[in-house]
């Protein structure tokens, strides 16, 4: 008899890639110029016909990128963009109708997931203030939960934890036996880490992506830190050959080119800088703590705004809806000036 898994027959997926082409993607909290063209050039420049042939080999990256880290080999996992270390994360450390918190609205990929393997799936809210509050997250850590996750800074409007919280948080995993996933996507553009609590500890995961300050989102790159034996149940899942040869050279070059990572950081920081002030200068309310996306109450409907910025100005962006005191708001990617300008330009048009 035919058989159909029905936790994937119904599995909400969202599919809709809007078609690139005419449109500036600023839903995606991509890097929106990437990376210098002279730079991309360069490192295509090297990649040759055997290069591309051969499986690739992770094992000259990852000592690479461990020493980067200042972490053992034995500590990552290489991943095809660190949603895939998140999916084998999920599905080691927690099982059937396993309770696996994290605080909401966020990626929306830690709800999918749990979705797809049949667990549960609990939200912890943002405050009215559209702050977290840690005293809700230890709440919802109770002793049958098997996985915490927590986004640092959190997407969709930057919230990022202390060490003091996070230290509790740790804590109460550890007393109730409960993994703790920390999310690490936007680090760089927010640079305090939790990679510590990974080293020194067993049972937490640091997933970090290669797809936002790096720039490298369509080579599809990531990685999970953790403690030795966890690690290699992650690995397990992977496919064989996760990890594509021509992303590991990026990455690579991106990590030995002197002054890279810093002017990256300083370009978005300028475009975000000037976008925050001039919204502030013209009484918009916003949120935009850390990462590379900032949460702005429209003057008018949220849901109108989006797509006439996209039917008439050919940029993209996200709604988000009930989050807190803000109402309905959007969630914009932050990136170099000369997109910020397009934007506000498109914005303060049809916002009115
Ligand atoms: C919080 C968070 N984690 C993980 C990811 C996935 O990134 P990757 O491209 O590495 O799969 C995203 C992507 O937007 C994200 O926002």
């Amino acid at each position: 008899m035919y058989y159909l898994n029905p936790e994937v027959e119904t599995l909400n997926r969202i599919f809709d890639q809007n078609m690139r082409e005419p449109y500036l993607r600023l839903d995606l909290n991509e890097n929106p110029g990437g990376l210098p063209e002279e730079f991309v050039k360069k490192v295509l420049s090297e990649i040759t016909p055997e290069f591309v042939a051969q499986y690739p080999e992770t094992l000259p990256f990852t000592t690479k990128l461990a020493e980067f880290l200042n972490t053992g080999v034995e500590n990552i996992c290489l991943v095809n963009g660190s949603s895939e270390g998140i999916r084998n994360i999920i599905y080691a450390f927690s099982g059937p109708g396993g309770r696996i918190v994290g605080v909401t609205p966020t990626y929306a990929m830690f709800e999918v997931y749990s979705k797809m393997y049949g667990r549960n799936f609990t939200p912890v809210r943002y405050n009215e203030d559209l702050t977290i509050d840690v005293e809700n997250v230890l709440a919802a850590m109770t002793p049958d939960t098997q996985i915490m996750i927590v986004v640092n800074p959190n997407n969709p409007m930057g919230n990022a934890f202390s060490e003091e919280e996070m230290q509790r948080i740790y804590d109460r995993a550890r007393a109730y036996e409960i993994t703790l996933l920390i999310d690490e996507a936007y680090f760089y553009f927010y640079p305090k880490t939790f990679l510590h609590f990974a080293l020194e500890h067993e049972h937490v995961f640091v997933t970090r992506s290669f797809s936002k300050l790096f720039s490298l989102a369509g080579l599809r790159l990531g990685y999970v830190v953790g403690w030795a034996e966890g690690i290699k149940m992650v690995q397990k899942l992977c496919t064989p050959h996760n990890v594509n040869a021509p992303s590991m050279l990026f990455a690579r070059r991106i990590m030995e080119e002197p002054g890279l990572i810093e002017s990256l950081v300083a370009k978005h920081k300028e475009g975000r800088q000037w976008l925050i002030s001039e919204l502030s200068a013209r009484g918009y309310k916003m949120e935009g703590k850390e990462g590379n996306f900032i949460f702005i109450q429209p003057k008018t409907d949220a849901t109108t705004v989006m797509n006439r910025m996209k039917a008439e100005k050919g940029i993209l962006i996200k709604t988000y809806q009930g989050v807190g005191a803000l109402g309905e708001c959007l969630r914009v990617t932050t990136g170099e000036k000369r997109f910020m300008e397009r934007f506000l330009a498109g914005l303060l048009e049809i916002d009115r």
